[in-house]
């Protein structure tokens, strides 16, 4: 089983929409003339939501090698809900991630894992793809049960999906931690709840979604250490925060995300 690794730039709330097109120019230029080949790692940046249509217009208008989406979506279909964007606004846009429980979603906006399944499902529902966050905080790792804990919220978070809804869904693997500190897990340390997760997901659904399925690590990664992450076998790509605002040090992850 074969999965294509997926580098995907998180950039929160950082560049606006002229930003934007300079920054995916850029990426997708230094992509081009490295010649990346996409079938080998696909490359996306998650971008705020006033940058979608921008990224859009230049995306397909150059047919850059990039794929792009959002950081979160709401749990409603459409109607009084002041200041949300639903799953159908995101795929009409042609999205094609969608971040959902993410940290810091998790913890400024109280977002549960009960919730994080009801957008996973709306997205699934519109064709998109969740890319589905989920991590311990520090004091759950010094009490040693991360793996638990972890795999405790992915099962909240993906609650009575079907196999058609997960395969519309990657996992990301955050250790809140290692989440623009600096800090970043070692290669061991994201093996380890990785691994557990793949195992946890072959229980729930069988081997052989389990061996399909994506699983991404996040949490300080850079172009200095993202070959060693990428080189434990469980770890299909990675969710790259501060190092994505850099056109060129994302490159250059997207780039060495080549597994062998
Ligand atoms: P970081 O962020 O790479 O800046 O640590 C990762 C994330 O929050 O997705």
């Amino acid at each position: 089983m074969t999965r294509t690794p997926l580098m995907a730039g998180n950039w929160k709330m950082n560049l606006d929409h002229l930003e934007a097109i300079a920054t995916v120019q850029k990426l997708a230029q230094i992509l081009i003339d490295s010649k990346h080949d996409a079938a080998t790692v696909e490359a996306a940046v998650l971008v705020p939501f006033t940058d979608i249509r921008s990224v859009q217009t230049i995306v397909d208008a150059d047919k850059l090698p990039l794929a792009y989406g959002a950081q979160d979506v709401s749990e409603h279909d459409s109607g009084a809900y002041t200041g949300e964007i639903s799953a159908a606004m995101l795929a009409k846009l042609g999205v094609t991630y969608v971040a959902v429980g993410h940290s810091e979603r998790r913890e400024y906006h109280g977002e549960t894992d009960a919730q994080v399944n009801t957008k996973v499902r709306k997205l699934a529902a519109a064709g998109l793809t969740s890319i589905v966050c989920v991590g311990e905080p520090l004091e759950i790792r010094k009490a040693g049960t991360h793996v638990e804990y972890t795999v405790d919220s992915l099962k909240g978070s993906l609650a009575d999906l079907s196999a058609d809804e997960l395969a519309k869904v990657v996992v990301a693997y955050e250790p809140v931690w290692a989440i623009g500190t600096g800090e970043v897990a070692t290669p061991e340390d994201a093996q380890e709840v990785i691994g557990a997760i793949r195992e946890a997901i072959a229980q729930w659904y069988g081997a052989d979604v389990a061996a399909a399925t994506r699983v991404l690590y996040g949490g300080s990664v850079k172009s200095g250490n993202v070959a060693e992450i990428m080189a434990k076998p469980d770890i299909d790509g990675a969710l790259v925060g501060g190092a994505s605002l850099d056109p060129e040090e994302f490159a250059k992850i997207v780039i060495l995300g080549k597994t062998a």
